[in-house]
């Protein structure tokens, strides 16, 4: 049996949708419940929050899981990317009020989730920083003057247009990839082989 993670909400459903057409099917899994783990005699799902996948991935009680790419840049887990599934695509982005403008002096305020990835672009650019991690709603922070600019994902722009900001730099394309346990692609590389197979057959290109 494959151990498999997925992230919940709006991707993991596509996800799973992948999974199941590459003959993975769970039936149980679309009843509605507050159950967690649900299980066939050939593989076993649990949902998780995006940001955890990885760490299930790691520590090897999942064999296999979904993340996108920026949650493998940011935190850099020890596990094999093995493909990318061609979903969930979107850009993690420089986002401020249009009138916005870096005076390059004082050091620039960046709210976001993305700690470590923001601090690499900044370093890259010369640029001095003040972090400011927050866990969601990240538009909020230069709306209230929390910070100069967020930098954050930004699929249709909608949340962006809504709240008046507007991207000011592309950092990242970012989509989900599948992700497996370093020891688990040793000892069950027949499965995860045939896993892999089934899922670039149903990749989006
Ligand atoms: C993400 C991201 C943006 C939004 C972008 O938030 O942080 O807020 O999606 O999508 P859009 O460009 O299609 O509008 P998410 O829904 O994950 O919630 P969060 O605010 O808790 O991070």
């Amino acid at each position: 049996m494959i151990r498999i993670a997925l992230p919940k909400g709006r991707l993991g459903d596509k996800v799973l949708a992948m999974f199941e057409n590459a003959g993975y099917a769970c039936p149980e899994i679309h009843t509605p419940s507050r159950k967690l783990v649900f299980s066939t005699d050939k593989v076993s799902y649990f949902f998780v929050k995006p940001s955890d996948v990885p760490i299930y991935v790691e520590r090897g009680v999942a064999d296999v899981g979904v993340a996108g790419s920026d949650i493998l840049v940011e935190h850099e887990p020890d596990v094999y990317s093995l493909l990318d599934l061609g979903i969930g695509r979107c850009r993690l982005c420089v986002a401020a009020k249009e009138e916005f403008k870096d005076d390059f002096v004082s050091p620039l305020r960046v709210a976001t989730k993305f700690k470590n990835t923001a601090a690499k672009y900044y370093a890259s650019c010369g640029r001095t920083i003040d972090i400011i991690k927050l866990n969601g709603s990240i538009e909020l922070a230069p709306i209230l003057g929390l910070s100069d600019v967020i930098v954050d994902i930004v699929e249709t722009g909608t949340t962006l247009k809504e709240n008046g900001l507007v991207v000011k730099q592309e950092i990242l394309p970012i989509s989900a990839r599948l992700i497996a346990n370093k020891s688990a692609y040793k000892f069950n590389s027949t499965e995860i082989s045939e896993l892999l197979q089934k899922l670039q057959a149903q990749r989006e290109v």
